[in-house]
């Protein structure tokens, strides 16, 4: 390393080394090697401003390796397989039946509309294109939603469904602070297994560390505390929904309820409408509030109104709700980043602040949200033709995944001679399964199966094709009965 390397830093005479960052870095970042830091700098103080020069070592020789991110990690062993059976199953993006990645005829269709007109590549205002924001409230809510009719909806685009969740949890941060969110156990992003303390994935020693777990470390990083309410069942490969229940009564009256609006990630088990008329019983009982990440809207059914009925069902009692939204699966818009964040108030007024305080969050954030996937929803969507398109495309995407999960079933049913009731994988909804397989039956499917998962026994069906599902009901069964 040169040792010419000069920084501007404010010089203090009590502390001429100024790196703060990190030396005083906070204990639970985890990434931190405190004691390493501060051995390679002399710092020479000139009038207001402190040379320091390096010698030697890199200043940021104190800090850790991050460990990889799980779903990447799974990616990365799948390429350096040249297994000719090898199946992703730990992706979670829409596939062809070829197993290639999908860009939707329709999305084709807007950005030659666009290219046609000349986009300019002006600044969004901070809330995002106004367009794309009208039909983005619209398509969750129903058009005709009185929340719509009477601008009781704050919607501010988000950087996807991630970076709207991110502004909603800085949002509560600050002005509900203490507050506490509710996360149902598991969630997205949490490949530990279930019942173990420590993570199977990154490793890491304890849980507030682990960084395989992108509901959780969301809120983390926004300084929210959090708890869980139980979800999964794993005797029945089902809903607990008694402990669901339980626990959300039992949360501090007025948490915020962090709900999947529809095909829960990773268990693809969702509530029944009569399930979800209870959930929202005991949520108005405890004034608590429902926050919605809905990721899938159209693509675990393919109809954009069944997908939103949880959400539209809560609003229609009168209730406060929040909503992240994201165009990632159901436009396959994954690398553009596009989503919203929406709040239901109870009056135009209290909508009008809740935004302008969304707005004052995103500013020193991110600034202002990119522009092109937000055009291409809004033209979709305002345009009855492309709509109709993106429409019947949703519905192929669904399709061709609810055919896969049924041969998926049917074959694990007739090849399986034990008796055992595989009949869950039909209950589940949208790209993902949860097999109930544990740790080690999960490494034999991928050590003697070449089929890569990750370890909670998840599989997204995306990454499946008619053609293999055969070969993965073997797996599956071999897998289950083989291994203990
Ligand atoms: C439940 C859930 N929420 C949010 C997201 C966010 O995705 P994105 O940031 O790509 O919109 C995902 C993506 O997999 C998800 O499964």
């Amino acid at each position: 390393m040169a040792s010419s390397l000069l920084s501007l830093a404010p010089a203090t005479p009590s502390a001429p080394l100024s790196f703060h960052g990190i030396h005083e870095g906070k204990s639970n970042l985890g990434g931190i090697n405190k004691e390493k830091t501060n051995t390679f700098i002399k710092a020479k103080s000139f009038g207001r401003i402190s040379m320091v020069v390096a010698s030697n070592v890199s200043r940021f020789e104190g800090i850790t390796m991050a460990p990889p991110d799980p779903i990447l990690g799974v990616s990365e062993a799948f390429k350096a397989d040249n297994h000719e059976l090898k199946l992703n199953l730990g992706v979670g993006a829409y596939r062809t039946e070829e197993l290639q990645p999908y860009v939707l005829n329709v999305v084709k269709k807007a950005d030659k509309l666009l290219l046609e007109k000349g986009e300019n590549r002006e600044y969004l205002p901070i809330e995002g294109l106004a367009a794309f924001n009208k039909v983005t409230a619209q398509l969750l809510f129903g058009a005709d939603n009185p929340v719509i009719k009477q601008q009781r909806v704050a919607t501010v685009q988000g950087l996807s469904g991630t970076g709207s969740l991110r502004l909603a949890a800085a949002f509560i941060e600050r002005y509900f602070p203490g507050a506490k969110v509710l996360i149902s156990s598991p969630t997205w992003g949490e490949y530990r297994l279930l019942a173990e303390i420590s993570c199977e994935i990154c490793s890491m020693a304890s849980l507030p560390n682990c960084l395989a777990r992108n509901h959780k470390n969301i809120f983390n990083d926004a300084g929210v505390p959090w708890s869980e309410y139980r979800y999964y069942d794993p005797k029945t490969v089902g809903l607990d929904f008694e402990g669901m229940i339980a626990d959300i009564k039992a949360a501090p009256e007025g948490s915020f309820i962090l709900l999947h609006g529809c095909a829960h990630n990773p268990t693809g088990i969702d509530p029944t409408p009569e399930q979800w008329e209870i959930i929202a019983d005991v949520i108005q009982e405890k004034n608590h509030v429902p926050f919605f990440d809905i990721a899938y809207q159209g693509f675990a059914s393919g109809s954009l109104d069944a997908d939103a009925a949880s959400v539209r069902m809560f609003v229609a009692r009168g209730m406060e709700v929040i909503a992240a939204q994201s165009y990632s699966k159901n436009l396959g818009l994954y690398a553009e980043r596009i989503g919203a964040i929406n709040v239901v108030c109870s009056s135009p007024e209290a909508a009008a602040r809740v935004k302008s305080q969304l707005k004052r969050i995103a500013r020193p954030m991110y600034s202002n949200p990119p522009v092109h996937g937000a055009r291409i929803v809004a033209n979709i969507v305002g345009d009855s033709a492309l709509f109709n398109e993106w429409n019947a495309e949703m519905e192929m995407m669904a399709g061709r995944i609810k055919n896969v999960r049924h041969k998926l079933f049917d074959s694990l049913s007739s090849k399986d001679k034990s008796g055992k009731d595989w009949s869950f994988v039909l209950k589940q909804i949208g790209m993902f399964s949860f097999t109930g397989l544990n740790k080690a039956q999960c490494d034999n499917m991928t050590n003697k199966w070449h089929v890569y998962m990750t370890k909670d026994g998840r599989i997204s069906l995306a990454g499946l094709s008619l053609a293999k599902c055969e070969y993965l009901a073997d797996a599956i069964i071999d897998s289950y009965h083989n291994v203990s």
